[in-house]
């Protein structure tokens, strides 16, 4: 949520924060600006909308210098205006700031800042940072920062620049991500090391209550008791692997990333099944084999999609490791105090690792002493530094605000960990051998299901301007009719709503009329009689029908009035494969609808705000 990215060295600076920026629009789009140096003057340019609008301001009016900041902007306080875009200068514009975070005193200190004369020019918390710095700046950039930090309630990732200290970067973080880069040509600050890609060849990452300086040179961290801090530099191709951070030959990210789900399965897997074992192995897990057999219970905890994938979990945990699993939104549980014994491991979900939710409540939990580990993709993020132990997707960089790969991949890791435990407990050798083999088998599958996307277009130009739409399944295809309504109502704004295929005769079957499709997940399984039942009911009040189904199911045919047909898996591998088709038809009805797919509006990639 709002990207930052700082540059100091011996280019121009625009340029690569203009560059920079457009990796990191995917984090909010409401409006971009940045200001540059040249000697001691500052050059600010900044713009309502798209990350377009400032470069054409910066065609006409070009911001010369070699060192400078700039954000993108996901709105907290204050609409999408030029004069709410960041980067904020203090009343004497010796100061300029990017924020990301929220200062939740702003309102506090405004007042005091006006009371001292200050006038402030912006809607925005952020502008009281300049004022604030500015007011304790004394010569030296970083002391003013640190002075003023010290006055904040909230989170916060800031860069700073000073018209007196040419070339100097002061960055900050609390809560929301921050690290250095470190090229040949000079040094960056950035809020997310991919948007460093080609830039910088190492990162350090900043803690929270951490600040730091840089030049083109050098760069310091240091503590809130201005003590400096030893930081390690790492290798910035660590973190971001090996897959390409363009779009390639797609229209779309978020439609490269459905097409790259068999890889990212693959990558997910690689390494980690056992078969002299038949279970699965986890570098990172660090848990003794006495922790692991003390666990008895596991909560799971997570937001939106992730949330999605830990529903998925429970289902997986009970059947594999015929354990106890309780799934809780992030955001309630780290408000919740519920009693947790010690044989309970917290699991965190979460794509980014910066989620401030999901890193609250992990948090929440470490502090209560408990074994909190993650389920991760972004490799160095706030919650994979943090957690006790933990497993890395390795899905790549996922840029499309809708996340599709990293929901499959966490299905397969929950599998994996699944399995892992089960095979500590009741699962057998052949047991945990077959549930290997049907995950080996995992990415071709998916290859087969995305053969799907001819006749999933077709029913999306049927459905186009459909209004509403339930999506139904149940047991392990329940969380996927609640990930399918997600992506639904996330890109293409139809109001959808995913349920428990039963459930619908408890009340939501009110809503059912010739305009309002429901999308049944369907495959042959335990309860497909059931959910056929469910499916009949639709239909008796006059429901069109759209069904995710087994190939040459003549049942569904008969009653469905379309149908997509999708590979027969084991019911706990239904949910990656029927998440396929659903991800597809978001796409095509947000396509059809004239939606921006990869920013959809008011959404950002990553909600480090709470
Ligand atoms: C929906 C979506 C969001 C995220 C949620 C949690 O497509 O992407 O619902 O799943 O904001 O984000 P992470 O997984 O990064 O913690």
């Amino acid at each position: 949520m709002c990207g930052i990215i700082g540059f100091t060295g011996s280019r121009e600076a625009a340029p690569i924060l203009v560059d920079g920026l457009k990796r990191l629009e995917y984090r909010g789009y409401d409006s971009a600006g940045l200001i540059t140096g040249t000697g001691s003057s500052l050059h600010l340019r900044r713009r309502a909308g798209r990350l377009v609008e400032l470069e054409k301001l910066l065609a006409t009016q070009p911001a010369a210098g070699t060192y400078g900041i700039s954000h993108t902007r996901w709105a907290t306080h204050g609409g999408a205006t030029d004069a709410n875009a960041h980067p904020h200068l203090s009343a004497d514009s010796t100061i300029a700031v990017v924020h990301n975070g929220v200062i939740e005193n702003y309102l506090q200190l405004k007042k005091q800042l006006q009371a001292d004369g200050v006038q402030f020019r912006s809607e925005t918390d952020t502008e009281v940072l300049a004022h604030l710095i500015a007011h304790y700046y004394q010569g030296d950039l970083l002391l003013a920062v640190r002075k003023t930090v010290e006055l904040v309630k909230g989170t916060y990732g800031l860069a700073v620049v000073c018209k007196h200290e040419p070339g100097v970067l002061v960055g900050a973080r609390l809560g929301s991500p921050l690290v250095i880069g470190l090229g040949d040509d000079g040094n960056y600050l950035a809020s997310d090391a991919s948007a460093l890609a080609g830039y910088a060849d190492k990162v350090v990452y900043l803690n929270d209550r951490q600040i730091c300086q840089l030049d083109a040179e050098s760069w310091v961290i240091r503590n809130q008791d201005m003590d400096t801090v030893d930081a390690t530099a790492h290798d910035i191709q660590h973190y971001l692997g090996d897959y390409d951070a363009g779009k390639g030959d797609y229209p779309h990210f978020m439609l490269k990333e459905i097409y790259e789900q068999p890889e990212a399965l693959a990558n997910a897997m690689r390494g980690r099944l056992d078969d002299a074992d038949a279970t699965a192995h986890f570098g990172g897990l660090n848990l003794t084999a006495q922790q692991l057999r003390a666990t008895d219970r596991v909560i799971m905890t997570a937001c939106g999609t992730s949330y999605h994938a830990g529903l998925v979990g429970e289902y997986l945990f009970e059947e594999l490791a015929r354990m106890p699993v309780e799934v809780e939104y992030a955001s309630e549980f780290r408000y919740r105090n519920p009693p947790i014994d010690r044989s309970t491991v917290i699991l965190a979900i979460t794509q980014s690792g910066e989620t401030a939710d999901t890193l609250a409540a992990m948090r929440e939990a470490k502090r209560m002493g408990h074994t909190s580990l993650a389920i991760c993709n972004a490799v160095g993020s706030s919650i994979a530094r943090e957690a006790c132990g933990g497993v890395y997707l390795h899905a790549g960089p996922e840029i499309g605000v809708a996340s599709t790969k990293a929901f499959t991949s966490q299905c397969a890791v929950l599998t994996m960990l699944a399995l892992y435990f089960g095979r500590t407990r009741h699962l057998s050798a052949p047991q945990g051998q077959k549930v290997i083999d049907e995950l080996r088998a995992l990415p071709d599958v998916i290859r087969q299901t995305l053969r799907c996307h001819d006749r999933v277009k077709d029913i999306a130009r049927k459905y186009a301007d459909m209004r509403n739409c339930l999506y139904l399944g149940r047991q392990y295809l329940y969380p996927a009719a609640l990930e399918g309504a997600l992506k639904l109502k996330e890109i293409s704004y139809v109001h959808a709503e995913g349920y428990a295929a039963a459930e619908m005769k408890h009340g939501p079957i009110a809503l059912v009329d010739a305009d309002t499709p429901s999308v049944f997940l369907v495959p042959r399984g335990q309860v497909f009689d059931k959910v056929m039942s469910n499916m009949q009911e639709i239909k008796a009040r006059g429901g069109p029908v759209i069904a995710v189904c087994s190939p040459n199911d003549a049942e569904v045919a008969h009653i469905a009035d379309d149908l997509i047909p999708v590979p027969d898996v084991p019911e706990y591998l239904q949910p990656i494969v029927c998440s396929i088709p659903l991800q597809l038809l978001a796409y095509e009805i947000a396509l059809l609808k004239g939606c921006d797919v990869d920013k959809p509006r008011n959404l950002a990639k990553s909600v480090t705000v709470e």
